[in-house]
């Protein structure tokens, strides 16, 4: 008798501790607080006169959160260290149109893809020189540091394509760099090369070639999976009830292609 309660009993404590792993954890009880690098138009980016952070991946995070019943608050954060800065706890997740890689995967976890997107060339919007990635040979090519963008380059220069490439701490920094004639061009996501194009059409002209096929993901500590079961439910509502096509329609003008996503 005795030994059926004492297995019954390690059950159920099996079973409570396994229920404490999926809880999830916040920074800030009540609220998902989100890093992200918001030098990243569309998906982040600081409204110069309202100083508040908007774009597509704000407005999915608020969308996400709002199905999760927490508040969300976004935190403003250098590329560099968004990784280091999510291992230490120093808010729930990244949302920041950030690429799922395998390398980062080891380091994080990553939701289900909730956009479908891919490396591209831009340069100035009168050079006719650039046609694709061969004639970068001899020129000079920026990259945000730390991004997908730079792992092609390197491809790129191992492959033996030689061009000098220069690494900047921000997107835009690079594309300045571009419009003042220090650059020949940027390798970037396709996502901001377009919409810079659009903004500024006659300083910047993206190349029409996808290089890279990418699925970005919002990255959630490997300590917190309670969390990331959480972000993953209230993501497929999000991508089901037509909200997220909203946001999309919102920043691309277009309606998104569901079957990419959600297979
Ligand atoms: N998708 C690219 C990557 O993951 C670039 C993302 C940069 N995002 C940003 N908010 N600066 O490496």
């Amino acid at each position: 008798m005795w030994l059926i309660a004492l297995v019954l009993g390690l059950i159920l404590i099996g079973c409570s501790q396994e229920k404490k792993t999926q809880e999830m954890k916040l920074v800030k009880p009540g609220v998902l607080t989100v890093g992200m690098d918001a030098t990243y138009p569309p998906f982040e980016f600081i409204n110069e006169t309202t100083k508040k952070f908007e774009g597509f991946d704000v407005d999915l995070m608020k969308a996400i959160a709002e199905r999760m019943g927490l508040k969300v608050e976004f935190k403003n954060v250098a590329w560099e260290g968004i990784i280091p800065g999510l291992i230490a706890h120093k808010y729930d997740c990244i949302c920041s149109a950030m690429t799922i890689t395998p390398k980062r995967a080891k380091q994080v976890n990553f939701s289900i893809p909730y956009f479908v997107a891919s490396q591209v060339i831009v340069v100035r919007a009168n050079d006719n020189r650039i046609h694709g990635v061969k004639d970068l040979e001899g020129k000079v090519v920026g990259v945000q540091l730390g991004t997908t963008g730079e792992f092609f380059a390197e491809k790129l220069l191992k492959e033996g394509i030689h061009f000098k490439l220069r690494r900047y701490k921000t997107t835009p920094d690079a594309l300045m760099d571009l419009k003042e004639g220090r650059l020949d061009a940027v390798i970037i996501d396709n996502g901001i090369a377009m919409w810079m194009a659009k903004k500024c059409p006659e300083d910047y002209k993206v190349i029409n070639e996808r290089l890279t096929h990418e699925l970005y993901g919002i990255a959630v500590a490997k300590d917190n999976p309670g969390l990331l079961k959480a972000i993953n439910k209230a993501l497929k509502e999000v991508m089901e009830d037509g909200t997220y096509e909203k946001i999309y329609e919102k920043w691309f003008g277009t309606k998104p292609n569901m079957t990419l996503l959600m297979k």
